[in-house]
């Protein structure tokens, strides 16, 4: 099964996902780290900007001006060209809406810079998408950790970084590392000599914590204890269950190193350094200030359903209708609402990172 099947992008991404913006802005300092180091002896004609998995840009529309901004005060007459990449399915629109400032959310950044081309690429991250030599900084947030496809099923969980298959844990190991070489190659290709790749990725820190498994509920371990109720209820099968993978893989930081030393890309990239970024859920965070229980049971479910809803979906056998499918999906998450409505003080979804810095050699 394909990840891009999962992957039908929603338009008002940013609305839904607060806790992406706030990432996104802990990585600023990062990439100025990079921009200091590129910036003085920049010889280049140009100055290449990219962000991979970019959604419809809007959680990194404050950076990439930062970054713009930034070049500009050293060298204000240098072309800067920005590419947003996402798969195909993405809604495109939106990125154009968004930098032309079409329904006031964005800004219109074209008139803004003079020197500032922009170009989208419906291209999945796991192919080049820029022609070589061109990319100077590199972003990507919250993309990466979706791999090529699944590479099994895990027999005792939906999530492999919850999960106790042995065999199962082995093939999505080898699979994660075969994709993240195969998209840093990718990426070592399209960047110029000294350029910058920033990763902020999903991942798993050396606590053992990774997305919605740090306090309370785990929201992956409920996840499956209500899909597993369902089948105990005969609403859905095992194997409907045994199909229900996400197609992910949270790394730790020794999996970023296992792959720059890998011989496709040891002569090509390096590692300047890897940060950890524990992100409280900010639906929680608001909850605890505001003590508004409404609006967290209200407004949290939607957070877990745009990232999830498909994997769910795509695991139920294809001879039920799309509507029994869509009726099934929709159970399963009323059920995750009864849950968080008779405990909310103990759901959330911290978000575990690492900001990885990769530079060409
Ligand atoms: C959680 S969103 C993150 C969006 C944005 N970067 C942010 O941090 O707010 C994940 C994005 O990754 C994209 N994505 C997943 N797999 C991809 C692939 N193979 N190639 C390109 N984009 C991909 C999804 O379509 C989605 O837009």
């Amino acid at each position: 099964m394909n990840t891009t099947e999962f992957l039908a992008m929603q338009s008002e991404y940013s609305a839904k996902t607060k806790g992406a913006k706030d990432v996104i802005d802990a990585s600023f300092p990062l990439l100025q780290k990079a921009l200091k180091d590129v910036l003085p002896n920049f010889d280049q004609t140009v100055f290449g900007l990219a962000d991979f998995g970019a959604a419809d840009g809007g959680t990194s529309l404050e950076l990439m001006l930062k970054t713009i901004e930034q070049v500009r005060s050293t060298q204000p007459d240098l072309p800067i060209h920005l590419n947003y990449s996402d798969l195909p399915e993405n809604d495109f629109n939106a990125i154009g809406r968004m930098l032309n400032n079409l329904d006031g959310k964005g800004m219109s950044i074209l008139g803004k810079y003079p020197h500032l081309t922009v170009s989208s690429s419906p291209v999945s991250f796991y192919h080049q998408i820029l022609p070589p030599n061109q990319l100077t900084l590199g972003f990507s947030a919250t993309a990466m950790h979706w791999l090529e496809f699944a590479p099994g099923n895990i027999r005792d969980h939906v999530h492999i970084a919850a999960s106790q298959d042995e065999e199962a844990k082995t093939l999505y190991r080898q699979k994660s590392h075969t994709d993240l070489v195969k998209i840093l190659d990718h990426r070592a290709n399209e960047m110029q000599s000294g350029g910058y790749f920033l990763l902020v990725n999903f991942g798993i820190n050396d606590k053992g914590q990774f997305l919605g498994n740090t306090e309370g509920v785990h929201m992956f371990d409920r996840f499956y204890n209500l899909l597993s109720q369902m089948v105990a209820e005969k609403k859905i099968t095992a194997e409907e269950l045994q199909n229900m993978n996400f197609p992910q893989y949270y790394r730790s930081k020794e999996d970023y190193h296992a792959a720059v030393a890998d011989e496709q890309l040891s002569n090509q990239l390096e590692i300047v350094q890897i940060n950890d970024l524990h992100t409280p859920c900010p639906y929680r965070e608001a909850f605890r200030a505001t003590g508004d229980e409404a609006t967290f049971v209200e407004s949290y479910p939607g957070t877990l359903q745009t990232w999830s809803y498909q994997v769910f979906y795509v695991g139920l056998s294809k001879e039920r209708s799309e509507t029994e499918r869509n009726t099934l999906v929709r159970e399963f998450f009323t059920r995750y609402e009864q849950d968080i409505r008779q405990r909310p003080q103990e759901h959330g979804m911290d978000y575990i990172h690492h900001l990885v810095l990769f530079k060409k050699k």
